[in-house]
């Protein structure tokens, strides 16, 4: 899909873009859809890592996703370009390593796009936890503190933007 170079333009990364970064993707979105604020974004997720290229999301996630009503179906995995970070306005890691990562790949003057997720929201915790080898309980703490941090990103880039 194109850019839209009038919106602002957000992309989630996770390692494997099948669990967390797909979540955090669909989570926004519906936040923003709710606010009105839909019009003003584009949102996107991708992976560090390059095994769930093509790969619809992680089937414990989606369903996690389908009981707090999000859709994550439509989805499939991809691996972040540097194309990706010169491209997008705010990139948010879910992880130290993802963000280590994305520092790693892109050039000094992109560097301050790149941030932590959880950075944004309110909660001691300053990383997603990768729910891949985890239980149910694992993916239940994802949405957690993605919907948690999702709502306070939210206000703070309307307020930054001026989103009516
Ligand atoms: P995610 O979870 O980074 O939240 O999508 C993972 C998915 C797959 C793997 C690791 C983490 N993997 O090793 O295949």
């Amino acid at each position: 899909m194109d850019i839209q170079q009038d919106k602002t333009k957000i992309l989630m990364v996770c390692l494997g873009n099948i669990c967390r970064s797909p979540t955090a993707e669909v989570v926004f979105r519906e936040k923003a859809r709710a606010e009105g604020f839909d019009k003003y974004l584009y949102i996107d997720s991708a992976g560090t890592g390059s095994w769930h290229i093509g790969h619809p999301p992680d089937e414990r996630a989606t369903q996690t996703a389908i009981q707090r009503g999000y859709d994550m179906s439509a989805l499939r995995g991809r691996q972040v370009t540097r194309e990706d970070i010169e491209k997008y306005d705010y990139i948010f890691a879910m992880d130290r390593q993802n963000l280590h990562d994305l520092l790693a790949l892109s050039n000094p003057e992109h560097r301050e796009k790149i941030s932590l997720f959880l950075h944004h929201g309110n909660t001691e915790q300053d990383e997603v936890p990768d729910p891949y080898y985890s239980g149910a309980d694992g993916f239940e703490l994802v949405l957690d503190l993605i919907e948690d941090a999702s709502g306070k990103l939210l206000r703070t880039l309307s307020g930054k933007h001026q989103w009516a």
